[in-house]
């Protein structure tokens, strides 16, 4: 926990009461143990897109579907959202999801690993949410470029790994060493990139929001 856990209490209870189906897949996802993004992500993406009013959405980690179908209840009319996932468990459940909410037409699942995805894709997207493996995020950077215009938003999440970053190599456990550093790699590189304007949050599990320029 970055924040302290009481602040982060009080902001909770401040939230509006989600939609009865984005509830009830929230509800779905803890009691599976599916990682999801926390509340407050999910309230700074939502204001997020209200300003950005984003025709096109690329989401990187569809899980089974949660923050995709958080972002489309804000989308503009005519708005899209393309995500990807490559946990075979989570693909027909995502699916699932996006016909119970009636978003099927919204929302497409691209089935399989983003490195190679990314590739294929042709964009632009104006809006990017990036929410896979951490360890990876810097090896997607170079087709983020090419696929988020100028005035294109970038949103990372879990960028600070519960506090985490802060350790020097040597305090962090062996087997979490490599994602450490190339988590570190990416926010010196989203913050020195002449491409990007980027602040760093310290909120939910760390948030980063880049606007290419
Ligand atoms: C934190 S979860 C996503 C949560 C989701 N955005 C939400 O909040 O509802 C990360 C997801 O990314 C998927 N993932 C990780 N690396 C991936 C990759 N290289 N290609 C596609 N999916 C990936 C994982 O299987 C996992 O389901």
């Amino acid at each position: 926990m970055i924040v302290d856990e009481r602040l982060t209490d009080y902001l909770h209870s401040l939230e509006r009461e989600q939609s009865p189906i984005l509830g009830q897949i929230k509800k779905e996802a803890i009691e599976s143990y599916v990682p999801i993004i926390r509340t407050e992500t999910g309230s700074l993406l939502r204001t997020l897109i209200q300003m950005n009013r984003p025709k096109k959405v690329l989401e990187v980690g569809a899980a089974i579907g949660y923050s995709a179908l958080l972002m489309s209840e804000v989308l503009p009319e005519d708005g899209t959202i393309t995500t990807i996932e490559n946990y075979e468990k989570r693909i027909p459940i995502a699916r699932e999801n996006f016909k119970r909410a009636k978003k099927e037409g919204v929302i497409t699942l691209l089935e399989g690993d983003a490195t190679e995805i990314l590739k294929q894709l042709e964009g632009p997207y104006d809006f990017i949410f990036m929410d896979a493996a951490k360890g990876q995020y810097i090896h997607f950077l170079p087709d983020i470029l090419r696929l988020l215009p100028k005035g294109g938003v970038l949103v990372s999440d879990n960028v600070l790994q519960d506090g985490e970053i802060l350790e020097s190599r040597y305090g962090v456990t062996r087997r979490n060493r490599t994602i450490h550093s190339r988590m570190r790699e990416y926010l010196y590189q989203l913050k020195h990139m002449e491409e990007f304007e980027t602040s760093v949050l310290p909120l939910g599990d760390g948030v980063t929001i880049s606007v290419r320029l």
